[in-house]
């Protein structure tokens, strides 16, 4: 742990602070089922490989000080790999997910279950709402996509329940259908994000609230570069973004690139399998 500073740090130097992940192995993890446009059912998936790619990621978070807590895998619930959609946790309280697609409609009680292990009081959606696929937590403030999945009337159910403000963008690109797959937060007051995948409305409020934000570009957004986590230092993103990553580079944060194509044949990211659970006020400062 660094010693807390009392000087402003250079403006290029940034903090990491430590996180407190869920994650669920891809131990049933397949392509069975097509709810985004990345998802073909006839595509083979290697379930082994999967699930190396996936240990290769926790054992990452752990080796940056991050606490990582396991949801067990059900058989049948093969995109429950994809832990970030089954709530938004923020200020303590879980806005437990309520989702668009049957297929995944009996995940959220799994996730239910162990946010009352961890002792987090969880409000069920009355809405359809995916959690951190569409709800990004920058600063005060939390992004809102909808247009594919997550709806408005969520948006405003959410912001009924932990009286922040919560901010609408509507998402128009289907290969972008979840707000973390083209926006993300970098730390309490930046965000990367691929313009294009927003409404024009969408865009320009992303570029009145955020006006050094990180534009990555197609290419980059394809390969679901945005769909990172970032600690406010340590960005964990596809190491086939390399434009981005370059780019966070040169704003002073650390990339650090991660292989999950096998899980990118569901349409999800490093982001996509992480759900953060942000309880903790003691947060301690990495070095
Ligand atoms: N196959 C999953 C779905 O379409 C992928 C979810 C990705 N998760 C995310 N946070 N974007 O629902």
């Amino acid at each position: 742990m660094s010693a807390p500073t009392a000087l402003p740090a250079p403006s290029a130097v940034r903090t990491a602070r430590t996180r407190h992940y869920v994650v669920c192995p891809p131990t049933y993890f397949d392509v069975v089922y097509a709810i985004n446009a990345w998802m073909d059912p006839s595509t083979p998936v290697d379930t082994d490989r999967a699930l190396q790619q996936w240990a290769d990621l926790v054992e990452l978070y752990r080796s940056l000080g991050h606490r990582v807590d396991v949801l067990p895998a059900v058989p049948g619930l093969p995109d429950m790999v994809f832990a970030a959609n089954g709530a938004l946790v923020v200020d303590g309280v879980a806005y437990g997910s309520r989702f668009a697609h049957p297929q995944r409609a009996a995940e959220a009680a799994h996730h239910r279950d162990l946010l009352a292990e961890l002792g987090i009081p969880v409000h069920v959606a009355e809405q359809v709402s995916e959690g951190e696929g569409d709800l990004v937590v920058v600063g005060d403030v939390v992004l809102a996509g909808t247009g594919f999945r997550t709806t408005r009337a969520a948006h405003a159910e959410l912001a009924a329940l932990i009286g922040r403000p919560v901010v609408t963008l509507e998402l128009v690109d289907p290969r972008f259908y979840h707000l973390d797959t083209c926006l993300m937060a970098l730390d309490d007051t930046t965000v990367a994000w691929f313009p294009g995948a927003f409404s024009a409305a969408g865009q320009d409020v992303v570029r009145t609230l955020f006006p050094d934000a990180v534009e990555a570009d197609l290419a980059d957004a394809l390969v679901l570069g945005l769909n990172g986590v970032s600690d406010g230092r340590h960005v964990v993103l596809p190491v086939a973004a390399t434009g981005l990553a370059a780019q966070l580079a040169a704003r002073g944060y650390e990339p650090v690139g991660v292989d999950l194509s096998e899980l990118a044949k569901g349409g999800g990211g490093v982001k996509c399998c992480t759900a953060e659970m942000r309880v903790r006020t003691d947060v301690e400062e990495l070095s």
